[in-house]
């Protein structure tokens, strides 16, 4: 029996799961975790079905292994699939394995990590293990918000193997081995007639660039296990404490002169908003969430001090940093997210507006648009903008603006704060005059340029009290310090109520 716990599925389907690169359960699990912390539950236990020939197919545990452990010292549940019997399928007693370690995570404030490498609900045990994913969800969504949950995509996973990890925080899927989807191939050319194969179908670079489903693609299953490591760094074991502050490192005062420079003097050329946020936080403490999909928007992780915060911006260099139907639920996810684990928001404005176009209004860009407004009128995180080039229109508003509860509201020199660009606004406002006039193209720069002095710049909203300070570029990183600082004891809160309804 002892030996059989140990070998899975047994030796043979043990060396085809190594022939694919992939690691056992176990194996996977001694990696994650830190040595010699690992506590097992429910490793002898066994289904009793008898349909199928599965009486002839028990394993110990069940093709799942469940516990408690430690990552860098700090307590975790976690559970990996394991594909060498029966294919990882989710049972009846795999969910209560997983559902029993969850609940006690969700009682005792600490991090779920599951590790999934699954066909879905195993067949032979019909409604049994449709009804056992009902359980899972439940338990994903009573914890949604209260401790950190983070999937790693394995190995091909199907079905409920993709549900239960579209209700956690973060996605993260090895690429070439792990795929995602509800139906696979042969599914899809039964019923629709197209041919795909697995990775384009739902592999990492689909997920995490397409579809928007996965939050970060790594190249082997030890890469996973370091990100998992490094995104915890950054949360607290639940919501009821602060995220970790690590030790300082970098000089809280440092100036980055570049900073200064690095807004082109033509406002349609863009530039990299990468550097802003390298050179604000502490060196190299960006972790970028979801990089690969929706890149006219950046959201990640990073440290002030020492101090983990979110980070939300427009990206130039796509799109010119447009707000669309994809950046939209990108930003407003990651906002929610921040919030539920007290993880105060920093946001760099440099947006145009919303992108026009049929697509994206037949798609539905009020809907998803306004999640974005939702989520920062909602949240009661520390929240500091900074307004570094453009802020058009409902972007302005709609990007953290002091309105929408933003405590503190900051803006460099360049900025631009106006309903809308000076071409549209003087062709509305004077299409008579410009039509009448004797040298129309003379009026029309006289009347840009009285456009460009009066918005290209951030001191009408200054002197309206919209933006609390105008800052030098290079001086952000400090005020930010000091600003955070202030705000750190922040206490706020919304009405109460079951839920708001937020626009899905
Ligand atoms: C029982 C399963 C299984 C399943 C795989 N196996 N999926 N057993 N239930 N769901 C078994 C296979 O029979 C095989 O056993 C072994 O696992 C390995 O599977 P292979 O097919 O040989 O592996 P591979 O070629 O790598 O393909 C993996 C796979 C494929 C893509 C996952 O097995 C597959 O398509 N499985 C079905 C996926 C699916 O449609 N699941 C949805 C279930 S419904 P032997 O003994 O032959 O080696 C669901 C709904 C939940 O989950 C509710 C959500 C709301």
């Amino acid at each position: 029996m002892r030996a059989r716990a140990k070998l899975g599925g047994g030796e043979r389907r043990i060396a085809e799961q190594h022939a694919k690169g992939k690691l056992t359960a176990r194996e996977r699990i001694d990696l994650l975790l830190d040595q010699g912390t690992f506590q097992e539950l429910g490793r002898l236990a066994t289904h009793n079905i008898s349909d199928f020939d599965m009486a002839d197919k028990k394993y110990p545990g069940d093709g799942v292994v469940t516990g408690f452990g430690k990552i860098d010292g700090r307590r975790v549940a976690v559970y990996a699939q394991d594909f060498t019997v029966l294919g990882g399928s989710f049972s009846e007693v795999q969910s209560h394995k997983v559902c029993k370690i969850m609940e006690l995570a969700q009682e005792s404030g600490i991090p779920v990590i599951g590790l999934l490498d699954s066909g879905g609900a195993r067949i032979q045990e019909g409604v049994r293990s449709l009804a056992a994913y009902g359980e899972l969800f439940v338990r994903n969504v009573m914890a949604s918000g209260v401790i950190p949950q983070i999937s790693v995509q394995m190995g091909p996973c199907a079905g409920g193997a993709v549900y239960s990890p579209a209700l956690t925080d973060f996605i993260i899927m090895v690429r070439k081995t792990s795929f995602m989807f509800i139906t696979g191939p042969d599914v899809i050319k039964a019923v629709t007639g197209e041919e795909v194969d697995f990775e384009t179908l739902g592999g990492a670079t689909a997920h995490n660039t397409l579809s928007g489903v996965a939050h970060f693609a790594v190249d082997d299953e030890m890469a996973a296990f370091r990100l998992v490591h490094e995104i915890l760094s950054y949360l607290p074991q639940n919501n009821s404490e602060d995220p970790p502050r690590v030790p300082p490192y970098d000089d809280p005062a440092r100036r980055d002169e570049l900073l200064d420079r690095l807004i082109p003097e033509d406002s349609s050329e863009p530039y990299d908003m990468r550097q802003v946020i390298s050179s604000v936080f502490d060196r190299g403490s960006f972790l970028e969430v979801h990089a690969h999909y929706a890149r006219n928007a950046l959201v990640g992780l990073a440290r002030l001090d020492g101090y983990p915060v979110g980070v939300v911006a427009n990206q130039p260099m796509y799109l010119a940093g447009v707000l669309d139907i994809d950046s939209s639920d990108k930003i407003a996810r990651f906002v929610r997210f921040c919030d539920a684990f007290n993880l105060p928001i920093i946001t760099f404005v440099d947006c145009p507006g919303y992108l026009p176009g049929v697509s994206q209004e037949h798609g539905g860009v009020i809907r998803h648009g306004a999640k974005i407004i939702y989520a920062y009128c909602e949240a009661t995180v520390p929240k500091i903008s900074v307004v570094v080039r453009k802020a058009m229109g409902g972007a302005y508003i709609a990007m953290s603006s002091k309105q929408m509860r933003t405590d503190l509201a900051y803006a460099w020199p360049t900025a631009e704060i106006a309903v809308m660009g000076p071409e549209g606004a003087i062709n509305i406002l004077y299409r008579e005059e410009l039509r009448r006039a004797a040298d129309p193209a003379a009026l029309r720069k006289k009347l840009l340029q009285e456009y460009v002095d009066k918005f290209h710049n951030p001191y009408a909203a200054a002197d309206m009290g919209q933006i609390d300070e105008v800052i030098e570029p290079s001086y952000t990183r400090l005020r930010l310090v000091m600003a955070l600082e202030i705000l750190r004891s922040k206490v706020a809160s919304n009405p109460a109520k079951k839920h708001g309804l937020m626009p899905v």
